[in-house]
């Protein structure tokens, strides 16, 4: 798979700073070529320069329809020879026209063992369902929210003694180990679907 990647923000961006880590220590053989936010005030977008990645503010507001903005989407990505999208904490449903310019080409990562606590606060989900053990999911973008095929995930038990702050601070540092791990995998071709099964067809011992 062309190892050109977008990552899609809408907020903080520790998910992109992890990715950017791992692409320089040698983890994630990928280039980042572009980051784009559709909210101007993303920490992101400043992570992204700094590491000197283009970063780009697109609004999902004022366009003539949602189809619109997701097509002007598609043109940023694909100008830039994007071949894999990576969400990380982009706040909206992607539409048609990105999952028709990019099929099994956009990834998400989610703080919950999906398919339970899909959705936003997933970690509070978590909590306040009692659930012992809860976790992260790396999975394929599909029109229905969170619901692609899996392609990685870990779990986090849930203590006692925590808030969904602190749930959501140890879901996190595993997220950021997760993420870059998933996206090798994806772009090492060495994988394919099996219905909603993502299966390992390289070498796995
Ligand atoms: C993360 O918890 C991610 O799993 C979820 O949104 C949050 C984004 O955090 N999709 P950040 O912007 O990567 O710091």
């Amino acid at each position: 798979m062309n190892r050109r990647i977008g990552v899609l923000i809408s907020g903080r961006g520790s998910n992109l700073q992890a990715l950017i880590d791992a692409t320089r220590d040698g983890r994630l053989d990928a280039s980042i070529v572009v980051v784009i936010s559709n909210q101007e005030h993303a920490a992101g977008l400043q992570r992204a320069r700094e590491a000197g990645i283009e970063a780009l503010c697109l609004s999902h507001r004022g366009w003539p329809s949602r189809d619109a903005y997701d097509r002007a989407l598609v043109r940023e990505l694909t100008e830039r020879n994007v071949g894999l999208v990576c969400l990380a904490g982009f706040m909206l449903m992607v539409g048609a026209s990105m999952l028709e310019a990019f099929p099994h080409a956009i990834v998400n990562i989610h703080p919950s063992l999906l398919p339970s606590f899909p959705g936003v606060d997933a970690q509070r989900q978590a909590l306040e369902h009692g659930v012992k053990m809860t976790g992260v999911t790396v999975h394929f973008v599909t029109a229905d929210l969170d619901a692609g095929p899996i392609i990685v995930q870990r779990a986090v038990p849930v203590l006692d003694s925590d808030t969904a702050e602190s749930l959501a601070a140890r879901i996190l540092v595993e997220e950021h180990r997760l993420y870059p791990e998933a996206v090798a995998l994806v772009l090492d071709d060495g994988w394919r679907l099996d219905g909603r099964r993502f299966v390992r067809t390289g070498d796995v011992s």
